[in-house]
C-alpha cells in the first residue's frame, strides 16, 4: 500500500474517532462529573468520562484496523503487528473538562517507524479541529494554519503548563519566575495538545513545558511542525518527555538557548 493512501485511510479514521469522542464528550459530560481515582498524586485525576472516551476511541480505531498496536493514558497498550501505533489522549485537560472550563481536547496521533504520521485535536467547546498529515500542511477546521512571524524572546507570549507533582511544580514555578520578565507574557491554559495547535495556528507565538508524555504532544508535535514551527528537546535532542519546545525557527533557538540555561528539563 503507497504511503500517500495509508496517510488517508489514517486521517479520515481519527477524525472519525476524534468527533465522536468529542460529542460524547460534550454532551454526556455529568451534571455531578467527579473524580473517578486519583494517579500520580491526589490532584492528578482521572474521570469516568476520560475512561469512557478512551474505550470508545480505542474500541473505533480497532474496528477499523485490528492490528494496529494503541498507546493510551487510560491504560490502553497494545503491541500489533502492522507497524501503526496509535498515541491516544481521551481528554487533554481533564482539569479544565472536570471545571467546566472549555480548554481540553481529544488527541490522537498515528505513528510508523518512529514517526507521527497523522495527528488530530479536536477540541469540541471552542469548535475546532487541528489536523496535520507529515509533508502536507496544518489545518484548521480545512483552513491551512501558519505559525506566526517569529518575535525576539522579548516579545513572546509563551504558553507553558505545570505537572502534578509538588517538587515538579516548585522547579517549574521557578523557571517561571526567572523567564516572566524577559518575555511579553506567560499563558497557562491547561492542555498540552492545545498550546501545541496555538502556536500552530499564531496564537501563542511558543510553548515548553517539562514532563508531558507521548500522548500529550505526539499530535500537537505534527500539527505544529506541520505549520512551519521547529519542536525539539534540551539543546541537539528531540522533543521528549524531558522537555518540549515549540517556536517558529528564529524564537525558537533563543527559548531553548534560555530554558537551557535555566535548567528548565528533567533527566
Ligand atoms: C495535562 C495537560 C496539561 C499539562 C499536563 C498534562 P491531562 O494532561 O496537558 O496542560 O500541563 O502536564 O498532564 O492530564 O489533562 O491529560
Ligand atoms: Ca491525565
Ligand atoms: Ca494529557
Ligand atoms: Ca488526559
Amino acid at each position: 500500500q503507497p504511503d500517500g493512501r495509508l496517510e488517508t485511510e489514517l486521517l479520515e479514521i481519527a477524525l472519525e474517532a476524534a468527533t465522536r469522542a468529542g460529542a460524547f464528550l460534550r454532551d454526556g459530560r455529568p451534571e455531578d462529573l467527579g473524580v473517578a481515582a486519583t494517579k500520580t498524586s491526589a490532584i492528578d485525576v482521572v474521570t469516568e468520562m476520560d475512561i469512557a472516551a478512551e474505550k470508545l476511541i480505542t474500541g473505533l480505531l480497532t474496528d477499523h484496523r485490528p492490528e494496529d498496536g494503541l498507546l493510551g493514558e487510560e491504560g490502553a497498550s497494545v503491541e500489533g503487528t502492522s507497524g501503526v501505533e496509535w498515541v491516544i489522549d481521551p481528554i487533554d485537560g481533564t482539569v479544565n473538562y472536570l471545571y467546566g472550563l472549555p480548554g481540553w481536547a481529544i488527541s490522537i496521533a498515528a505513528r510508523k517507524d518512529g514517526e507521527t504520521l497523522v495527528g488530530v485535536v479536536h477540541a469540541p467547546m471552542r469548535g475546532e479541529i487541528f489536523r496535520a498529515v507529515r509533508g502536507e500542511g496544518a489545518f484548521l477546521n480545512d483552513r491551512p494554519v501558519r505559525v506566526r512571524p517569529a518575535p525576539d524572546l522579548g516579545f513572546a507570549l509563551v504558553g507553558t503548563g505545570f505537572g502534578y507533582l509538588t517538587e515538579r511544580k516548585i522547579h517549574q514555578a521557578e523557571v517561571v519566575r526567572q523567564l516572566i520578565p524577559e518575555v511579553r507574557d506567560i499563558r497557562r491554559a491547561g492542555s498540552a495538545a492545545i498550546d501545541l495547535c496555538d502556536v500552530a495556528a499564531g496564537r501563542l507565538d511558543a510553548y515548553y513545558e517539562r514532563g508531558l508524555n507521548p500522548w500529550d504532544y505526539a499530535a500537537g508535535d505534527l500539527i505544529a511542525r506541520e505549520a512551519g514551527a521547529l519542536t525539539g528537546g534540551r539543546p541537539g535532542e528531540p522533543l521528549s518527555p524531558a522537555l518540549t519546545i515549540a517556536a517558529p525557527p528564529g524564537l525558537f533557538e533563543q527559548l531553548r538557548t534560555r530554558l537551557d540555561e535555566l535548567g528548565a528539563w528533567h533527566d
